[in-house]
């Protein structure tokens, strides 16, 4: 066979073998036996492997997995993927429609759909190709799992026809279908390996596997609820979802146009029975406005579109006993209870902990040791206590104590009168207090420093090595690499991750000590205000509540912090060691242009120091990363630059651009 009548007979071996699947997989209407299947499929694949350089990464041969992908790449979405607000009722829903109509001042049409239970994923598609995968993450980004995602059948690699943009992303949600999921724990239960304990929880671990063959083997599925472009796909969502399906999605056959509140009623209902019918599981319905020129009116909340909401059902209950009542201190001291229960199987999972929020929580139920007691799981993941079976208690039982002193330091609790928990007053004394406020300074919003996690401050906290953030600068490689699990290499990552923090630009800083009420926005304001740590630390309260959105509770809370001399001298060490306490002078120029890209800044250069480099860095939204990989964006060489470091970024081809270079990215 020539190269040209292999291509040919690829060619045409794909456009059979993508239907039969389409047929299959998506209107679950197939027209040949799996046999015959299969025989076309290795026809194709033994044509490939004869003329490789024919291989395309849309064929169906590459249904079967086989890529291991070590971590998963963090990525952003194009558009934000936001979450839908819930109700639980059927009087909330009324209330929805209500806004709805209130606000548009007329009746419109909705489309129901089911609220599929798994995990939500966006894919992206050029060309009809499709490119990439990235789970929901925080909204913003998501983790990449493209070779993942590739392996679910119904899922086309190629969109079928013509009409569609030339880039579009589909929505929706990948699942295990209820008779896979049973059959693999059946294969599990056959060679004793634990049972999974839920078909959603188990598509999602799933889905992180790094081997993309097992993720094959599993059967995942998936439902597309949205497609979104930059110029518009259809007019109506309803339309919309007619679309997807032409271009060969799998939509659910169960959505529907309704004209009016009873018919959006009438669906609620019959899924709220029909949905056990289902073979797989859904959570709720979902109640979308179908006039895009509607939605857009409409608009979203910070969180969520006004144009839509969830209906979840009610949520699952069982009955068990409560053993103990046991208490956990946060990082700013909060305590909450936790009740300890009889393990008891609720939808699907064995619950054995449940919140119980503050010591009001237990008043009301009026707990008393050993009760039978009604747990519920909502949508939180961490149930709850949602009633107690009075007649089974014990005529002796006790009522369940509060405690008064903290479990981990023994010090007397205290409760302010407008709030709804105790508190360890001990800030600087309790070791979770300790331990939390290390970790928050370096998590991501904060320090975003390598190469540390919770793990290891703990390890250097049991060591006496750290007890307060400005400890973290002054530790040796000696003293890391003597901890348990500690290699040369991460020993190394860990120690210049710190000194890379040094750059960090003063709002983060300032939010990572951690002085409470003080978030994230909080921080920028404070900071955009006072310019430099002095100038806070001097403010008055009436200064402090000057400041746009800044109220007494704030005022209050940073002028206690600096009021502690043991804090000031952590600011006064921060400062010694070079972390940015000011406004970097440039940063009235800040800008997001190097969003996402991670520079690595090596060598000495001319105009600033390497410090102040790396300020802009982060300045201008990019990320300081301390050893060159995969992952390097940039390599920003000064003179001087190690000639092995130079070798590297070489050899991985990752661009070396110079400090003018650099000026001239920023706009400088
Ligand atoms: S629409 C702007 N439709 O429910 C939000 N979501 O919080 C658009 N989900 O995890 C979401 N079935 O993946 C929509 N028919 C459906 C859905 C659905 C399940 C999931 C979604 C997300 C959560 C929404």
């Amino acid at each position: 066979m020539t190269n040209q009548q292999a291509q040919a007979r690829i060619a045409e071996l794909t456009t059979e073998l993508n239907a039969h699947n389409h047929k299959y997989y998506v209107l679950s209407e197939p027209s040949i036996s799996d046999f015959e299947f299969d025989k076309k499929l290795e026809e194709l694949m033994a044509l490939e492997a004869q003329f490789p350089e024919l291989l395309s990464s849309e064929s169906p041969s590459q249904r079967v997995g086989g890529t291991v992908t070590k971590d998963f790449p963090t990525v952003k979405h194009q558009y934000p993927m936001m979450s839908l607000g819930n109700s639980y009722s059927k009087e909330e829903m009324q209330e929805f429609m209500a806004r709805i109509t209130k606000a548009l001042e007329r009746e419109v049409e909705y489309v129901c759909e089911l609220k599929f239970d798994g995990v939500a994923i966006g894919i992206r598609y050029a060309d009809g190709k499709m490119t990439q995968a990235i789970t929901r993450g925080d909204g913003v980004q998501g983790d990449e799992i493209t070779a993942n995602i590739r392996t679910i059948r119904s899922l086309p690699l190629q969109a079928k026809g013509n009409e569609f943009p030339k880039e579009f992303e589909v929505r929706g949600e990948v699942y295990f279908p209820r008779d896979k999921f049973d059959q693999l724990n059946r294969d599990r239960e056959e060679i004793g390996e634990p049972l999974y304990a839920n078909p959603r929880n188990t598509a999602s671990g799933t889905l992180k596997s790094q081997d993309s063959a097992v993720v094959a083997s599993r059967g995942l599925d998936c439902f597309l609820y949205a497609a979104m472009a930059d110029e518009r796909i259809a007019d109506t969502h309803y339309d919309g979802l007619l679309k997807l399906k032409e271009w060969g999605f799998k939509v659910s056959e169960h959505m529907r146009l309704c004209k009016s509140a009873e018919e959006v009623f009438a669906f609620l209902e019959k899924w709220d029975t029909e949905r056990h019918n289902l073979g797989f599981e859904i959570d709720g319905v979902v109640i979308k406005v179908n006039s895009l020129d509607d939605q857009d009116e409409l608009g979203f909340t910070a969180k969520s579109p006004r144009w839509a909401i969830a209906y979840k059902f009610a949520s699952e209950q069982a009955i068990t006993r409560l053993n103990e009542v046991t208490y956990q201190v946060g990082r700013t001291g909060a305590i909450t209870p936790v009740a300890n229960l009889e393990p008891v199987l609720l939808a699907g999972t064995t619950v054995k902990r449940a919140s119980l929020h503050n010591a009001d929580q237990i008043a009301k139920l009026d707990l008393h040791s050993g009760d039978m007691v009604q747990v519920e799981k909502g949508g939180e993941i961490i149930p709850k206590i949602v009633g107690v079976d009075v007649a089974q208690r014990a005529a002796n039982a006790v009522p369940v104590q509060y405690i008064q002193t903290c479990p981990e330091c023994a010090t007397e609790l205290v409760r302010s009168e407008d709030e709804a928990k105790h508190f360890c007053p001990n800030e600087l004394g309790c070791p979770p207090q300790i331990k939390g406020r290390m970790e928050h300074f370096i998590s991501r919003k904060a320090m975003n420093i390598d190469g540390l996690g919770a793990e290891t401050i703990d390890q250097l906290y049991e060591a006496g090595l750290i007890t307060n953030v400005a400890d973290l600068y002054e530790l040796t490689y000696d003293q890391v690499i003597a901890l348990d699990r500690m290699a040369d290499v991460s020993t190394q990552k860990l120690i210049n991750g710190i000194e890379a923090s040094k750059a960090i630009a003063f709002p983060r800083v300032l939010f990572g000590i951690g002085i409470r009420f003080v978030g994230e926005t909080v921080a920028k304001k404070l900071a955009k205000h006072f310019k430099n740590i002095d100038a806070l630390m001097a403010a008055s309260e009436e200064e402090l509540i000057a400041v746009d959105e800044i109220g007494g509770r704030i005022a209050e809370s940073v002028l206690k912090f600096f009021a502690d001399e043991r804090n000031q001298r952590i600011i006064q060490r921060l400062k010694e060691h070079g972390l940015q306490l000011e406004v970097a002078e440039s940063n009235e120029l800040t800008s997001n242009v190097l969003e996402g890209k991670s520079f690595v800044v090596s060598g000495v250069f001319s105009q600033f120091s390497r410090d102040e480099i790396k300020a802009a860095v982060e300045q201008h939204g990019g990320k300081n990363i301390s050893s060159i990989s995969k992952k390097t964006d940039y390599v920003l060489a000064g003179d001087k630059m190690g000639p092995s470091k130079l070798q590297k970024a070489e050899e991985l081809g990752i661009p070396i651009i110079s400090e003018e270079d650099f000026l001239l990215m920023i706009g400088g």
